[in-house]
């Protein structure tokens, strides 16, 4: 008995107790052995055999419940210490967010506009044909729809390509004369290292009375916000083509990460193209029933403008939120 006894409190843990609990009481454990040989033990002492035997069950399982006690309240005991917050400890300070690049960005473009009087105006994600296309300029079946590389929604509704929309409905909810960027949301399905499906555009829109907007004007701002953004660099004017401006031109910098002597990044020209702008076409006033008025517009991409001032190499990274690339810019 002693030895059992002892069996069951050398048992340092729930598993090793477990072992001696198959050991003792397990169907081949000692017990049953000891039950076993009652088959053999004589009529008459049969009966004082088994009461021994049933009392020294007892004891030992006494001892074992009280064991199993033991060792379960120490394993709680261990467990709580082992998982307990010390909550007057400092967190990982290093954890705090932080503004992400392109809203920073943005916030930075806005300001300069702001500074120079143009209202922020609006508009919904969701556009129809007319104010996303058609009274830029863009009607159906025109091959320049084809650039926008649109959403449609099975109504015909459009998710906007562009925030050149806020121009139609400012206007159209407006009298000239007009100075207003809309920054916002736009949509194209496109998906490489220069696009994202969902990227951001600030428009902006002049309007005065006719003879009073000129492309110098429009050069002249454009090339101050340009050096505002970037620092010194030269700045060019490439006449292009919108559907919603005649004359159009297309601006570049020169190359940020080469100082215009050509690399991978300007695609060996020396030139980053940033913006795209122009008079406004008079068939856009036509739309919006304006009269004997003159008018620039400019649109840019905010992530691309994030990613040259902050030299992300794939503009994708900006929206997988990978907190290696954003705690960069606490
Ligand atoms: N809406 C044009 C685009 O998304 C940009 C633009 C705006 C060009 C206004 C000229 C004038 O590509």
């Amino acid at each position: 008995m002693e030895t059992l006894k002892k069996q069951i409190n050398d048992a340092n843990s729930l598993t090793e107790l477990e072992k001696v609990r198959i050991d003792l009481f397990g169907k081949k454990g000692t017990l049953s052995k000891e039950f076993a040989k009652l088959k053999d033990v004589p009529g008459p002492e049969k009966k004082a055999f088994a009461e021994g035997l049933n009392k020294n069950k007892a004891i030992l399982q006494t001892e074992f419940d009280a064991r199993y006690e033991k060792l379960k309240k120490e394993e709680i005991e261990n467990l709580l210490k082992a998982e307990a917050i010390d909550v007057s400890l400092y967190g990982n300070l290093d954890e705090k967010g932080a503004y992400h690049p392109v809203m920073a960005t943005m916030d930075k473009i806005i300001d300069y506009f702001v500074a120079l009087n143009f209202a922020i105006e609006d508009g919904p994600k969701i556009e129809d044909d007319f104010h996303n296309f058609e009274a830029l300029n863009l009607p159906k079946n025109h091959p320049a729809r084809d650039m926008q590389d649109t959403f449609f929604f099975k109504d015909g509704a459009v998710l906007r390509t562009h925030t050149s929309p806020v121009q139609i409905r400012t206007m159209l909810s407006q009298k000239p004369p007009i100075r207003m960027i809309a920054p916002g949301a736009v949509f194209r399905k496109d998906y490489d290292i220069t696009h994202t499906p969902m990227f951001h555009q600030v428009e902006g829109l002049v309007v005065d009375a006719k003879g009073e907007i000129s492309f110098a004007n429009l050069k002249a701002i454009m090339s101050d916000f340009l050096h505002y953004m970037f620092g010194e660099v030269e700045v060019r004017f490439r006449p292009s083509f919108f559907p919603f401006t005649e004359p159009s031109s297309e601006v570049d910098i020169s190359c940020i990460f080469c100082e215009g002597e050509g690399c991978r990044v300007c695609s060996h020209t020396g030139w980053l193209e940033v913006l795209g702008c122009g008079i406004v076409d008079s068939n856009v006033f036509d739309a919006v029933e304006y009269k004997d008025v003159s008018g620039y517009a400019f649109g840019l991409g905010v992530e691309r403008f994030a990613m040259l001032l902050h030299k992300v190499p794939d503009l994708r990274m900006l929206f997988e939120g990978d907190t290696r690339l954003l705690e960069q810019f606490r």
